[in-house]
């Protein structure tokens, strides 16, 4: 994971870099740090733990022209300032900041037996390697690239020469202009909208930056001219801008979230007719995704299998890449992601990619490294989320599957979807209710078909920023197992919401209540049971109910969050793009 941003410009450019990084925040958070020229010597400022701890940290007269930034996730070594980046290297020639992993770190670190490290990270061995080799400096940085082995998005700066250097393989890296100033970053998100335009870094080219220029190189060091993309071709948008917890400004988004998805694919019809057409043709469609996105993958299966009639399956990417799958020329290889970024999602593009399959990504970062292997792309438009759980992508991912289903379908879904937009609403979660339940700290979630989904996704939320140890199961699983750990002190959270399942889901709630259990029914469905404590849902579409009772599971993990005092847009151990394996 992690987020580089460095800047050149006529100015000082510290403000401009610490900008940047809080932009790349989500990326991690475990320290962060600066590196600059200072006359004709490498200065480093490093702390652990948030940027505001390293803003408070660097001397309000540090002025410096060229500088690297990271906030970083750690991966190799522990979290302390050593581990830190920017690192420099053994004879202090060159700082560097880096996103990734050198496979082969150890390896090369044997090597270089003269070498006293002062951390123990995979960069600082990266760093030495640059030293060693020889020539110009974009040739020490290419030359260096072709021993190293793994992924990296790189920004260096030499003592000797006022420039920043970039290298990319696997991991993203963009470069923005604008007169008298060019930044490098992991995002653009990074980038004020004052850039003129920005460059997409591929695998194994390289970027030399000064002042008012960027040149590029390919890893013959060739000069090569790289095609300049424009800003405006990428939306973001922030609706509630004065709100300090982004999980929550993120859930109170979410219906305007909808609305402009609807708006994307009705009324602009973003996607041609020819497009679905192709895709009809397709026997089978298999979803591949990681956590939150895989969530939203399963459900997009059971839409595509109910409406299309179309064969459907779905893996965790960490799986399937390491599988014994066979790439079918008659399935369509559907990749989720909101950041676009996810090494292992990436991984199985480009392995169905290579064996001749067909991609297609539902992604909400237009440039993301994702979409550069996408043979078809279906956007999603959450804006941009920070908060590392992710609730609003979830819920555009949900829709857009649905849309696609309604699309491939041929069924006109857009009355029924449009009246749901238009009313959509978030209804605040009792909180006298949330006082009642707070107690509890046994809590399994449990559902059939699309609510099992629900399920699994009001679990990860909830475990992901409040740490309580809860599972996701299918209501007809529990008899064979789980059902033994149901006692008093069980809260189950039911999610019901498929009339056909009604009676099969007041037997699976007997069969809790029978323990000792409790529970929490969420539900439009005119239950007639017993339960302790009930969550009225909207009537809607019965398909548009995952994203009706995710509002609540949303907000019950948030409350959870609050309530033990934790910092839910920054839990322990996470960091927002999971771009190592
Ligand atoms: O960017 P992606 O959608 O590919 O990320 C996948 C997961 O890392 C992500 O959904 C993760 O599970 C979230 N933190 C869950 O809230």
């Amino acid at each position: 994971m992690c987020g580089i941003c460095a800047s050149i410009g006529s100015g000082n450019q510290v403000q401009n870099v610490l900008r940047g990084l809080k932009d790349l925040e989500y990326r991690g958070y475990d320290s962060s740090g600066i590196a600059y020229l200072d006359k004709g010597e490498i200065s480093l400022c490093r702390s652990v733990g948030q940027i505001c701890n390293l803003e408070k940290k660097i001397d309000e007269k540090v002025c410096a022209k060229v500088l690297i930034g990271h906030t970083r996730w750690a991966t190799h070594g522990r979290v302390c300032e050593e581990n830190s980046h920017p690192h420099l290297s053994f004879k202090k020639t060159l700082a560097m900041v880096h996103n990734g992993i050198i496979e082969n770190f150890e390896t090369l670190k044997s090597e270089m037996k003269d070498v006293e490290f002062r951390s123990q990270t995979d960069t600082e061995v990266f760093a030495n390697l640059i030293e060693r080799q020889s020539g110009k400096n974009v040739e020490k940085l290419i030359s260096a690239s072709k021993i190293a082995k793994g992924s990296f998005a790189v920004a260096v700066i030499f003592k000797d020469e006022e420039k920043i250097y970039c290298a990319k393989r696997k991991s993203p890296l963009y470069v923005a202009y604008r007169k008298g100033q060019v930044m490098t970053a992991s995002d653009i998100s990074a980038f004020e909208n004052k850039f003129e335009y920005f460059y997409i870094l591929e695998d194994d080219e390289f970027a030399v930056l000064s002042e008012d220029e960027a040149l590029f190189f390919d890893c013959n060091g060739e000069k090569i001219e790289k095609e300049k993309k424009n800003f405006e071709k990428v939306e973001f948008f922030d609706v509630f801008p004065d709100e300090k917890c982004f999980m929550r400004k993120e859930i109170a988004e979410e219906p305007i979230v909808l609305k402009r998805t609807f708006f994307k694919y009705f009324s602009e019809k973003l996607i041609s007719e020819a497009v679905f057409q192709e895709l009809r043709k397709y026997k089978s469609f298999h979803f591949i995704a990681c956590g939150t996105a895989y969530h939203s993958g399963l459900l997009g299966a059971e839409f595509l299998q109910f409406f299309a009639k179309k064969s459907c399956s779905a893996s965790v990417a960490s799986e399937f890449r390491y599988g014994f799958q066979t790439i079918k020329k008659d399935c369509v290889y559907v990749f989720v992601s909101q950041s676009g970024e996810t090494a292992d999602t990436i991984a199985c593009a480009d392995l169905v990619k290579k064996k001749g399959g067909k991609v297609l990504c539902v992604t909400n970062v237009p440039y993301s490294s994702l979409n550069s292997l996408a043979d078809f792309i279906l956007p999603t438009f959450a804006g941009k989320e920070v908060a590392v759980a992710s609730t609003k992508a979830y819920v555009a991912q949900v829709f857009t599957l649905l849309t696609f289903a309604g699309k491939i379908a041929g069924i006109d879904m857009e009355d029924e979807l449009r009246k749901f937009v238009l009313n959509c609403k978030i209804t605040q979660f009792d909180r006298s209710l949330f006082k009642e339940i707070y107690k509890f700290k046994k809590i399994f979630f449990v559902g059939r078909g699309q609510d099992y989904v629900t399920s699994l996704e009001g679990a990860l939320k909830l475990k992901e920023i409040a740490y309580i140890n809860c599972i996701g199961i299918p209501a007809g699983e529990l008899k064979h197992g789980t059902l033994a750990l149901v006692d008093e002190e069980t809260l189950v959270v039911v999610t019901s919401t498929r009339g056909d399942l009604k009676e099969k889901i007041e037997n699976n709630i007997q069969e809790i209540r029978a323990r000792g259990g409790k529970i929490l029914l969420l539900s439009q469905l005119d239950h007639n049971i017993d339960v302790e404590y009930k969550i009225k849902l909207e009537e809607n579409l019965e398909w548009l109910m995952p994203i009706e009772s995710i509002f609540y599971l949303q907000q019950l993990a948030l409350e959870f969050c609050l309530e033990k005092g934790l910092d839910p847009d920054k839990p322990r151990n996470l960091a927002k793009s999971v771009t190592v394996e």
